[in-house]
């Protein structure tokens, strides 16, 4: 059984909600160091990395000393109170290659290729617009970028459905916490994530497995 503690495809939830969340994670990280995952990604020194749904900021100051003073993280989230609460941490913590940028739906207002490693956690069983999303994720992505996504609260089946149906992303690596996904660029699909008259296809299961899920 799934826990839907927020709920699934709501992007922006509410103030009290995001105030439980926040509490929650402050066991969660004085227990778990959920940040020392950052590791496994090869984030290296002078890169660009963004933190899509950032949340209370669990995981920034440890991009900021994995990309250094030379490299810059984006931290980006739909909420307000999430905004508020990583730029309380970049005083605390003097983390001055760090940015909070606040989504509006599902644009980031980041510019094109920004990022060489996108990473985006516990997060996208909430996100309404899963094609829109990706798209999104994939225009501020470089071409030779990575995105690092786990399954949030939702099964690995629904996660690699929505990445491989939006025609946005190839899969490249599974792990047990996440997959690893390479950008398809300038509107192509690849080939071994598309065939002609898949998409329909795609798109029906996602909505079959969901639909069955609900
Ligand atoms: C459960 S929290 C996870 C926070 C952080 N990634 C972590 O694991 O500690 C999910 C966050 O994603 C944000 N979020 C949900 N949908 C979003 C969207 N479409 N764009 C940006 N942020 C979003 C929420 O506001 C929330 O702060």
């Amino acid at each position: 059984m799934r826990v839907r503690v927020f709920g699934n495809n709501m992007d922006g939830i509410s103030d009290f909600a995001f105030r439980m969340m926040s509490l929650m994670y402050v066991f969660r990280d004085r227990f778990t160091s959920p940040w020392s995952l950052l590791d496994e990604f090869g984030i290296a020194r002078g890169q660009t990395v963004v933190d899509y749904g950032c949340g209370p900021g669990s995981y920034l100051k440890r991009a900021s000393e994995l990309v250094g003073p030379e490299g810059r993280v984006w931290a980006v989230d739909i909420h307000e109170l999430a905004i508020k609460a990583v730029r309380r941490q970049i005083d605390k913590e003097q983390m001055s290659n760090v940015t909070a940028v606040q989504a509006d739906g599902m644009r980031s207002s980041l510019p094109n290729e920004t990022a060489d490693l996108i990473y985006a956690l516990d997060m996208f069983h909430m996100v309404s617009s899963p094609k829109e999303f990706l798209r999104e994720l994939n225009r501020i992505c470089k071409g030779k970028g990575s995105l690092f996504i786990d399954n949030g609260h939702q099964s690995r089946d629904e996660a690699r459905l929505k990445l491989r149906s939006s025609g946005m992303w190839e899969i490249v690596e599974e792990k047990k916490r996440y997959l690893k996904c390479s950008p398809v660029k300038e509107g192509g699909y690849s080939p071994s994530s598309w065939a002609p008259g898949q998409e329909e296809a795609d798109t029906f299961g996602y909505f079959q497995l969901n639909s069955t899920r609900r």
